[in-house]
């Protein structure tokens, strides 16, 4: 580029792929029109997070390779949240030193979710709660909904991140929480707030004082469709944790999903219910998704996924209706499409069911979204309920994976699955046949092991 003009770059504003031209369609994700242009300015060295780490351990010298036997492995420590729900999903608690990011939508509950952990830990521990989005009587009016706050909880309503970090290094408080990313600035970097260089040389800066000071930091970032603002994807790679919020704004339910963890697995889900006093956790999440079961109705079947290393009952809804036009549509939420597709074609070949020229819809209620092939026996059955118009039985549970020969294969967990399905009182489960012989059938249920799906349904 010719010196003296401003060097620009496109970068897209879902996953930071850079580009020296605007394209339509980002090459890093593929999503559309994401792309934008922003000014980089030469004096800013973006250095990457290992690359911060590993100063730190070299302290000035040049980093010099280690025996691994020679490093101290330090444990890690962990503080709770005061929220089961959370500190599972965080692996076992907050770790000291690491950076969380919370995506979501906006207004899911991300701010309320942290305050309340504030105030959680702020009974033991110096907390910082810094808020670019609301003013300190706004976040007041929050807190008083949520109950009691103690005084080691402070508040800050700023976004000038050079005050922000003056403020945390001469403080240093355990946990600081900034909400949200996307509204912070640097004055360093040109860009407005919420653009990509700006999110992610914040990130950087603040992912510093972390690991210097050894202070957990957890930030807020909305997840945006227009381009405008940066969503939190692009500092997916930089913090130690993601953990998404996800759930219908308009339900009560919210579901806490991590998407990484340095320090835990990612299968883990948090369940909450937002009422008026805040969030709520939610312990039984099986109870939770089957209530407001239709009684005795066709098309409804309950069937039992993990998530994580808990088992969740869920009610899969399948309705099966004549076509009003030449071209059946067929729809799916909260699962897979291509699978209820492929679910169909067997139970069309197999078991001889006209159902290509009807329409079908097939729901997982309560707005989780499940993908396990354990959950095949439930639609499949869900279908054929539907189509045949014959309710299943009110205390039927059913699950297992189905092969494109109809024929019902065995799943992970079977008996954890069995027991969540006994304990609320289902009484006649279906599961693989292969898998029988590794249960024991609690008392007074009817474990009934399944070939074929062509066996069942005759
Ligand atoms: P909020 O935490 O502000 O969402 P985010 O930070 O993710 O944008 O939550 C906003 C919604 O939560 C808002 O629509 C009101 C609702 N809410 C309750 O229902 N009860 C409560 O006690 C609180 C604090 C919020
Ligand atoms: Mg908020």
């Amino acid at each position: 580029m010719a010196s003296g003009k401003k060097k620009t770059v496109f970068v897209c504003s879902n996953c930071g792929y850079e580009s020296q031209k605007w394209v339509g369609n980002c090459p890093g994700c593929h999503e559309w029109n994401t792309l934008v242009e922003e000014t980089l300015k030469s004096d800013i060295k973006s250095e990457a997070p290992s690359a911060v780490l590993s100063r730190k351990i070299r302290e000035g010298g040049r980093a010099k390779p280690l025996s691994f036997k020679s490093i101290e492995g330090s444990t890690e420590i962990r503080i709770s949240s005061g929220m089961e729900e959370l500190d599972r999903v965080l692996g076992g608690g907050i770790v000291r030193g690491s950076m969380v990011l919370v995506g979501g939508d906006p207004g899911i509950g991300k701010s309320t979710l942290l305050l309340q952990v504030c105030r959680n830990i702020s009974r033991k521990h110096e907390v910082l709660y810094v808020s670019g989005e609301e003013s300190l009587s706004q976040i007041k009016l929050r807190a008083m909904r949520i109950g009691e706050f103690s005084d080691s909880l402070k508040v800050l309503s700023e976004t000038d991140l050079d005050d922000i970090t003056e403020i945390i290094r001469e403080s240093e408080p355990d946990l600081v929480v900034i909400d949200s990313i996307q509204t912070m600035f640097n004055e360093d970097v040109g860009a407005a707030p919420g653009s990509v260089s700006q999110i992610r040389e914040t990130t950087a800066v603040l992912l510093r004082i972390a690991k210097d000071l050894g202070i957990t930091i957890f930030i807020i970032g909305h997840v945006t469709k227009e381009g405008s603002v940066a969503g939190p994807r692009i500092l997916e790679h930089m913090v130690d944790t993601v953990l998404y919020f996800e759930g219908d704004t308009k339900g009560a339910y919210r579901i806490l999903r991590g998407v990484k963890n340095r320090f835990g697995s990612t299968d883990e889900i948090g369940v909450f219910e937002m009422d008026e006093g805040g969030l709520k956790e939610v312990k039984n999440p099986s109870e939770y998704m089957l209530s407001g079961r239709p009684e005795n109705a066709g098309g409804s079947v309950v069937s039992c996924c993990m998530e994580g290393t808990r088992p969740l009952l869920i009610e899969i809804q399948a309705l099966v209706c004549e076509t009003a036009f030449g071209f059946p549509r067929r729809q799916a939420r909260g699962t897979d499409i291509n699978k209820v597709n492929l679910l169909m074609a067997v139970l069309e070949k197999r078991l001889e069911m006209k159902l290509a020229s009807l329409d079908a819809y097939v729901n997982i209620a309560g707005g989780i979204k499940v993908n396990e092939p354990a959950l095949d026996l439930g639609i499949i059955l869900a279908i054929a309920s539907s189509y045949k118009n014959a309710p299943l039985g009110q205390n039927v549970a059913a699950f297992g994976e189905v092969g494109l020969s109809g024929e019902v294969r065995s799943v992970t967990q079977t008996m954890q699955r069995v027991n969540e399905a006994a304990r609320l009182g289902f009484d006649k489960i279906f599961i693989p046949y292969a898998s029988l012989k590794d249960i024991k059938a609690p008392e007074g249920v009817k474990v009934i092991g399944v070939k074929n799906v062509g066996d069942l349904l005759k």
